[in-house]
């Protein structure tokens, strides 16, 4: 048996905008109502677990898992600008209580994508004093709560702006919520859905959009001064954050451009990640370039639902890369993959673990695996039609089923290898 180092933290992930339902002070929920949206379906109810989130924790336990990373969001925290609503704070206290009463440990991560729609009319990302403004929340949090988290990620995927805009480069992809304001002309339903938020097109600037220099500087001030505020509210919390960071290869006469890319998607990154306790890497499969930049993935290669190169061994890979610039602990914050197969998502994960042993066996420090994602939830523009989860969810009944591949995931979890 390969066994994992002691007390590794084995679950999985959600975000609150794809599981909670009726996040509608987020600009997202505009984004899915706006005139021309390109989202598939409208989050609506979720898959209710702003409602369930009691049960469903108590079957993340049934099944064996140890671990339950969710996000809080700012839209319900403070859905008007300088009101900090007590309800939803006292909200995600029981959901994080739940997680006590079940034996999890929790980690949130204080913003997943989505930002109150009141952020948009003050220009969004692209405002300087945007990291004011997180920082502040996260103090209104963290004064509160803070001593029931013992993980906090401050931001997901920071670098995910800088990935859409190259995918638009490399393959000609229209990325969902807009990328540089500066070199991409909005189309007709960004301009809906900044008149949803209150705002103009001139001021309507989401996370997403945050690909530019400047407003990734307002991104990565928001990282160091939530995790200054988290620290002095919290001293014990462990903070870090998220970098979705794809396994990048180099195919003869690519290593100049895949160096630059993976400095892009990481080495840049490295300065505000400096005092961080920990990093969350999330992988879901490689990425492959040549002379002329991103490939695609190569012939006959074995896909997932959503079309990207099913590659398991992607997860090994990261990690040992990012390992060459980062010393400290690593936690898998996210590792996933959309299949309509569960028989294929057990080998993914089985396989991706394998890897990642590998790489625990050769020094690198790595704490934990958050499989991506707990349930089939809402993908973004995607809609419900990608499913990630180890839970499927009827969402006409609301009833979860446990796949094949959670009780894959209790199981390594109770005898801590594979
Ligand atoms: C995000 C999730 C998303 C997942 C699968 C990650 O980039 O953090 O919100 O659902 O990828 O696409």
């Amino acid at each position: 048996m390969l066994k994992f180092p002691e007390r590794f933290l084995w679950g999985s992930a959600t975000s609150a905008h794809q599981v909670e339902g009726n996040n509608i002070n987020s600009d997202v929920w505009s984004e899915e109502y706006a005139d021309g949206s390109p989202y598939a379906d409208k989050s609506g109810d979720g898959v209710d677990h702003y409602r369930q989130y009691r049960t469903d924790i108590a079957l993340m336990a049934k099944l064996g898992l140890k671990a339950y990373r969710f996000s809080i969001e700012w839209a319900r925290i403070e859905p008007e600008k300088g009101f900090f609503s007590r309800s939803e704070l006292e909200h995600y206290r029981d959901v994080l209580y739940a997680c006590y009463e079940y034996g999890i440990t929790p980690m949130v991560t204080m913003h997943h994508f989505t930002s109150p729609r009141w952020l948009m009319r003050d220009g969004g990302w692209s405002n300087p004093e945007v990291s004011g403004l997180f920082a502040r929340y996260c103090e209104y949090v963290f004064q509160e709560l803070g001593d029931l988290i013992p993980y906090a990620l401050t931001l997901n995927e920071v670098n995910l702006p800088i990935m859409l805009r190259e995918m638009f480069i490399n393959f000609d992809f229209m990325p969902p919520i807009g990328i540089d304001a500066k070199s991409w002309t909005a189309p007709g339903w960004r301009e809906s859905a900044a008149r949803m938020c209150g705002a103009d097109i001139e001021h309507y600037f989401t996370f997403h959009m945050a690909s530019d220099e400047e407003s990734l500087q307002h991104v990565k001030d928001s990282h160091v001064k939530a995790r200054e505020v988290i620290r002095r509210c919290s001293p014990s919390t462990k903070v870090g954050l998220s970098l979705a960071l794809p396994d990048v290869q180099a195919i003869a006469g690519g290593e100049e451009n895949a160096e630059k890319v993976w400095h892009s998607y990481y080495r840049q990154f490295l300065p505000i990640l400096q005092e961080d306790d920990y990093l969350g890497i999330q992988n879901y499969t490689r990425e492959r370039y040549g002379p002329d930049g991103q490939m695609k993935p190569p012939d006959g290669a074995e896909l997932t639902s959503m079309g990207s190169e099913f590659y398991p061994e992607g997860l090994e890979g990261a990690v040992r890369k990012a390992a060459i610039d980062w010393k400290r602990p690593i936690i898998i914050t996210e590792h996933g993959i959309a299949t309509e197969d569960d028989l294929q998502r057990c080998h993914y994960i089985r396989r991706g673990l394998e890897g990642l042993h590998a790489a625990i066996s050769d020094g690198i420090s790595v704490e934990g695996y958050l499989y991506w994602s707990t349930f089939d939830n809402f993908e973004w523009i995607f809609g419900y039609s990608s499913r990630f989860g180890i839970i499927g969810v009827d969402r006409t009944t609301m009833e979860r089923h446990v796949k094949m591949s959670g009780k894959l995931i209790g199981e390594i979890a109770q005898t801590n290898g594979l």
